[in-house]
């Protein structure tokens, strides 16, 4: 796998190419947030993946005699899949029926990825902190008969997925126009371990994703899942509408509140400690919020730096000459894209529950951010999200501290249920600012965060 080249340091790049291949935005109806929680619910936008039988006789490749009477249960344990919130079918949240000239089949939908649950309720939006995505494309394929399940690595730790290398391969298959194309190299690396965040999230955003490097409003963005080849140019481009719908919808989400009880005097010294050492870079939250969008270089805030650098130029490039890059915003103006050598402070509304942290989930708990020597280096959890997998002390996941990952010998699955930090992009180092804190101070804060 081509790894390709960086972006240099610092190295921002401004698209202002004024109206070119403007849209007329004035045709459209006002995107709708129930509109778009019901396309969500209920439409499948990628024709299936596998034949519905594969699906219903996937459990063999379990090592079981004969179909478990708690198959779906055992289903959603094995992937790291939710109970829907909603009437699915049938179907975990992420997946859904879809109908093609072959039939009916099953397909994923976005809230594979962002959809979650805690303490027994699922949420659209909250990250799905439990995916082995690899191994429901490795079960489902050996049940086809297959030998290649994926074309490179869904996941290499349970928890994140290569969602960002899933999108630069669909791109290598599309030329400008999204016309299919034979392949070519947009320097694709799937080491990036991303954790997918929270989704209410976005409504304070004026960029997006990990290094802000797409307007927080664009919504042929969050089309790229789209692009599998057997949607057509024009399958893709007809469902803008019902994106705008989506994002309204996305923008619409407010976090869940901490259910346990909180000592409201311990927070209100943590929210004086907030506003000393966090608030510059997170904003400040309660009446009248504020959010600076701040985007801080690699050399400060020190996290892994994978993700940041994991981009090719041609990769960009491709992406701002073809039709998602022609997107424009409300006064007519071409949205830009970023190349930041950097990671976004994102707000933190609802952080209590979206455990593990950092952008490739290395952190498993707000205390770990907050004593940066205190982080476990290779560590399993059940990845259930039940309120005993909960650590309502550290804030977070509970974990298992190894001394060492599982041999190369042993199952891959079993594999990718170890985080191992010392493996790329998997770093768990940076973000220092609560290392000069006493415990008492990271307890007073980590109250305080509760809170949001
Ligand atoms: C394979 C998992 C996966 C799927 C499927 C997926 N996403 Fe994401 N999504 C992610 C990850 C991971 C990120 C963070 C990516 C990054 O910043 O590099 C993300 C980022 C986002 C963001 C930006 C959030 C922010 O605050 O920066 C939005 C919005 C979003 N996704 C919407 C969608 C929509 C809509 C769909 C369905 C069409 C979808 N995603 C499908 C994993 C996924
Ligand atoms: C100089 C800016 C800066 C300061 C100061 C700062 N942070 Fe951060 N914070 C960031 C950035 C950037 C990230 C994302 C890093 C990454 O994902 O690699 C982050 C991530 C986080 C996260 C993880 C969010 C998630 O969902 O993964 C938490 C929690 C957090 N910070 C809390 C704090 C607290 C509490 C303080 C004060 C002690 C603090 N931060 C101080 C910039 C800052």
């Amino acid at each position: 796998m081509a790894t390709g080249k960086r972006f240099r340091s610092g190295w921002v790049i401004v698209l202002s190419l004024g109206m070119m291949g403007a849209v007329q935005a004035a045709d459209r109806p006002t995107p709708s947030a129930d509109r778009g929680r019901h396309l969500l619910q209920t439409r499948a936008f990628n024709p299936p993946i596998w034949p519905k039988q594969i699906y219903e006789n996937v459990w063999k490749s379990w090592g079981e005699p004969e179909r478990p009477a708690d198959f779906e249960q055992q289903f959603m344990e094995r992937y790291g899949l939710h109970p829907s919130p909603f009437d699915n079918k049938g179907y975990p949240l992420g997946l859904r029926e879809a109908r093609s000239l072959l039939g009916v089949g099953v397909t994923t939908d976005c809230m594979i990825c962002h959809g979650g649950s805690i303490f027994g309720q699922s949420y659209i939006g909250l990250g799905n902190a439990s995916l082995d995505l690899q191994l429901l494309y490795e079960d489902m394929a050996h049940v086809m008969g297959r030998h290649r399940a994926t074309p490179f690595p869904f996941t290499n730790v349970r928890g994140t997925t290569e969602a960002g290398a899933m999108a630069v391969f669909l791109f290598q298959l599309r030329d400008a126009d999204l016309k299919l194309r034979p392949m070519i190299d947009l320097g694709l690396r799937a080491d990036l371990c991303e954790d997918a965040p929270a989704w209410w999230l976005l409504k304070k955003k004026r960029t997006m994703y990990y290094t802000g490097s797409t307007n927080a409003r664009s919504v042929r963005s969050i089309m790229q899942f789209m692009l599998t080849p057997l949607n057509s140019a024009e399958d893709v481009k007809k469902q803008e509408p019902a994106f705008a719908d989506i994002q309204a919808f996305i923008l619409s989400l407010e976090p869940p509140k901490y259910p346990l009880p909180i000592d409201r005097d311990l927070a209100q010294r943590g929210e004086k400690l907030f506003a000393k050492h966090c608030a510059s870079c997170h904003g400040t939250y309660g009446e009248n919020p504020t959010y600076p969008n701040k985007i801080i270089d690699l050399d400060l805030i020190g996290t892994d730096p994978t993700r940041a650098e994991g981009f090719t130029l041609e990769a960009k490039n491709h992406y701002d000459n073809s039709w998602f890059g022609q997107e424009v915003d409300a006064e007519g103006r071409r949205m830009e894209t970023y190349a930041h050598r950097g990671y976004q402070a994102p707000p933190l509304d609802g952080v209590w529950a979206t455990a593990p942290y950092l952008h490739n989930g290395s952190v498993p708990t707000l205390y770990h951010l907050l004593n940066s020597a205190s982080r476990p280096r290779i560590f399993t959890r059940s990845y259930r999200t039940g309120i005993e997998d909960y650590d309502a002390k550290l804030v977070g996941w509970k974990v298992q501290v190894l001394d060492a990952p599982p041999p190369e010998s042993a199952p891959p699955a079993q594999r990718r249920r170890v985080y191992d930090t010392t493996q790329p992009g998997r770093g768990n180092q940076g973000h220092t600012f609560g290392d000069k804190l006493s415990d008492e101070e990271r307890f007073a804060l980590i109250e305080y965060l509760k809170t949001l």
